[in-house]
C-alpha cells in the first residue's frame, strides 16, 4: 500500500510508531502516569513521514499536534495501546518509543475514592502486557523492530540485556539521569547485535532524523 504522492527513501514502507506515556486509571478522576512528553516519538514520526513513509502513530495522552502526513490513533492505557498496535499490523518497521506504564491498578474503582478519615487506600497493581516483547514473538513481526529504553544508570548494559530479553533488533537507549524527559535534548546509544553507536546531546528532532536515516540505510 503505497500512499499516492509520497516520495523519499522510505516511500512505500509502513511504519508503526508508539509514543507518549500511558495513563492507568485509579478511579474516574485519578491515574498512574509518567513524565514522557511524547516529543521524541512524535519527532521520529515526523522524520519518517518526511522521508516518505506511511506512518501509523499510536499515541498515549500528550499535548502535541499531529505532524503532517500520517495517521494518528490516540489511546490512554497500555492495554488500549497493545490493542491499537495489534489492529495496525502488519508493518514493515515498528519503533516503540512509548513509555508504557509497567503496572495498572488491578481494579480501577468505578466511583471516586473518598477520604474516610480511617484506613488509607491501598493500590493493588497488575502488570501490563509488554507490547514490544509481544510484537517480537508475533507471526506478523515487522522486519525491523526497534525499542527504546530510558535508563538512569548502567545505560548500555541495561540496554543490551533488554535487547536480548525482548527479542527486538535495536534498542535506542536514553540516558535519563539528567533532565531528558520533557526536555528537548537527548543523549542516546543505538544498541544492536553488532555493537553500540553513541550520539551525544542532540536535540530530539536530530536524534529522530539520524535514527530514520540509519533505518533507511538498513531497510533498502
Ligand atoms: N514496552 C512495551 N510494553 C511495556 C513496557 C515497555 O512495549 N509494557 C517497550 C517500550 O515502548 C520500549 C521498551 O519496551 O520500547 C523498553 O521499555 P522499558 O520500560 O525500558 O523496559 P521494561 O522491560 O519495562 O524494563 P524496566 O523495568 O527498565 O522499566
Ligand atoms: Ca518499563
Amino acid at each position: 500500500r503505497r500512499p499516492i504522492g509520497k516520495a523519499g527513501p522510505l516511500a512505500g514502507k509502513r511504519i508503526l510508531i508508539t509514543a507518549g506515556p500511558t495513563h492507568e486509571p485509579i478511579d474516574p478522576v485519578r491515574y498512574i502516569a509518567n513524565r514522557s512528553s511524547g516529543r521524541q516519538g512524535f519527532a521520529i514520526a515526523e522524520a519518517a513521514a518526511a522521508m516518505g513513509a506511511d506512518v501509523q502513530l499510536i499515541s498515549g495522552p500528550v499535548h502535541l499536534p499531529t505532524p503532517p502526513g500520517m495517521t494518528r490513533i490516540d489511546v490512554e492505557t497500555a492495554r488500549e495501546m497493545a490493542a491499537a498496535v495489534d489492529a495496525t499490523l502488519p508493518a514493515d518497521i515498528a519503533i516503540l518509543v512509548a513509555a508504557v506504564a509497567d503496572w495498572r491498578t488491578a481494579d480501577a474503582a468505578e466511583q471516586k475514592i473518598k477520604k474516610t478519615g480511617g484506613a488509607l487506600p491501598v493500590l493493588q497493581l497488575a502488570e501490563n502486557p509488554d507490547i514490544l516483547a509481544g510484537l517480537a514473538r508475533d507471526a506478523r513481526r515487522p522486519a525491523l523492530l526497534v525499542g527504546f529504553a530510558a535508563e538512569t544508570e548502567n545505560v548500555i548494559e541495561h540496554a543490551q540485556a533488554k535487547l536480548a530479553r525482548k527479542g527486538c533488533d535495536w534498542i535506542v537507549a536514553n540516558d535519563v539521569s539528567g533532565d531528558v524527559m520533557g526536555g528537548s535534548e537527548n543523549a542516546v546509544h543505538i544498541v544492536t547485535a553488532d555493537g553500540v553507536e553513541s550520539w551525544s546531546n542532540l536535540p530530539k528532532d536530530q536524534v529522530a532524523r539520524k535514527l530514520m536515516e540509519k533505518i533507511a540505510d538498513v531497510i533498502r
